[in-house]
């Protein structure tokens, strides 16, 4: 069986990084690609930054791989997380061998609620002056990615789970989380910690060698997992999943990169590992690690983009990589 994959390469540096990663996935998959618009310069053109058919298209698609939006990032990327049916959202963050980090030792992956929490969009103002925000958790919501979380663990090698949560003080709707994180623990005979996400914030800044998997509420993971990005060296290193149950879509965790886009000197790594994600997610498990270790290998020795140090061209690293391919 061909899998399709939607390629949406959207603004900016987006246009340089994603044709970089298909021609790593060329290189070790034989998918059926298939291309299409979305961001600011669409919206530009036709008055909407998602067009229907890109969406239609992901829905269809075996998954997705995603540049980045410019200004209309929110109006292209959470509607196409909800064309995928995410729940999960992987942020893995890891420090590598030849690439200027603050804490070489992190390996830190990111395991996010991605469809609750505060980010549900429940907000009103009440009166002149008074604005509420109401706060989903729910049981089911909790255990799934609980579930997942258990089992990223389990599958990639983290002996250390970590929970986090402010159930001091948001004491229903964390006290449900946890709840529910305690029972698939106790399903899965697994072990976690427990860890209020302000102190963790401290304590994976300090000691992130400490700490494996993290399971995350929504908000608390988008946070952790920013400050994560700073301890191993910057957006051009971090990629993403969001996974659902039969679907998938994988970017990079940087923007559209206005200040460097079109001069040629992005830095594909970020879009690249995505895109082992993607093999993975597909069950293409030795491609995967193929094209990590490649990755891997180029950081180590060069060529490197300008933001890690180098003068290289995104297609000099790319090319680099596809060599060790
Ligand atoms: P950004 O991630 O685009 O850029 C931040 C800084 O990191 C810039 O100096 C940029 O040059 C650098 N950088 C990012 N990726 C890089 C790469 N691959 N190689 C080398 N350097 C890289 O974030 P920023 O500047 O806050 O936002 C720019 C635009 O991107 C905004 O319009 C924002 O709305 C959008 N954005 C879109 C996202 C998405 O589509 N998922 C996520 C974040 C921002
Ligand atoms: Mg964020």
């Amino acid at each position: 069986m061909t899998e399709t994959v939607l390629v949406v390469p959207g603004d900016g540096i987006g246009q340089e990084v994603v044709p970089a990663t298909v021609e790593v996935l060329e290189a070790v998959a034989d998918f059926e690609f298939v291309e299409a618009e979305a961001g600011d310069h669409v919206k530009e053109e036709t008055g909407e930054a998602l067009p229907e058919e890109t969406r239609r298209l992901a829905t269809e698609a075996d998954a997705t791989l995603f540049g980045a939006a410019g200004e209309t990032a929110a109006d292209v990327i959470l509607p196409l997380r909800q064309a995928v049916e995410s729940f999960a959202n992987i942020r893995p963050a890891r420090a590598y061998p030849g690439v200027d980090a603050l804490r070489p030792e992190t390996d830190l992956v990111f395991v996010r609620e991605n469809t609750e929490g505060v980010y549900k969009g429940i907000e009103s103002e009440i009166d002149e002056g008074v604005t509420t925000l109401t706060r989903v958790i729910t049981e089911d919501a909790s255990r799934r990615i609980a579930d997942y979380g258990f089992e990223y663990a389990a599958e990639n090698g983290y002996d250390d789970v970590t929970v986090a949560h402010k159930a001091n003080v948001m004491r229903v709707t964390d006290g449900q989380f946890l709840d529910a994180v305690e029972a698939v623990a106790e399903e899965r005979s697994a072990d976690y910690e427990e860890a209020l996400m302000d102190a963790l914030a401290m304590h994976l800044l300090l000691t992130p060698e400490d700490y494996g998997v993290v399971i995350c509420p929504n908000l608390a993971g988008d946070m952790l997992s920013d400050l994560a990005a700073g301890l191993v060296g910057g957006l051009g290193l971090l990629p993403s999943a969001n996974v659902g149950e039969d679907n998938a879509l994988f970017e990079p965790v940087h923007g559209s990169a206005p200040d460097i886009a079109g001069q040629g000197v992005a830095n594909p790594a970020a879009t690249i590992l995505s895109g082992a994600m993607l093999l993975e997610h597909l069950d293409y498990d030795e491609e995967a690690a193929d094209v990590r270790s490649a990755v891997e290998s180029v950081l180590a020795d060069g060529p490197r983009t300008p933001d890690l140090g180098g003068s290289a061209s995104t297609e000099d690293v790319t090319a680099a990589i596809v060599d060790r391919l």
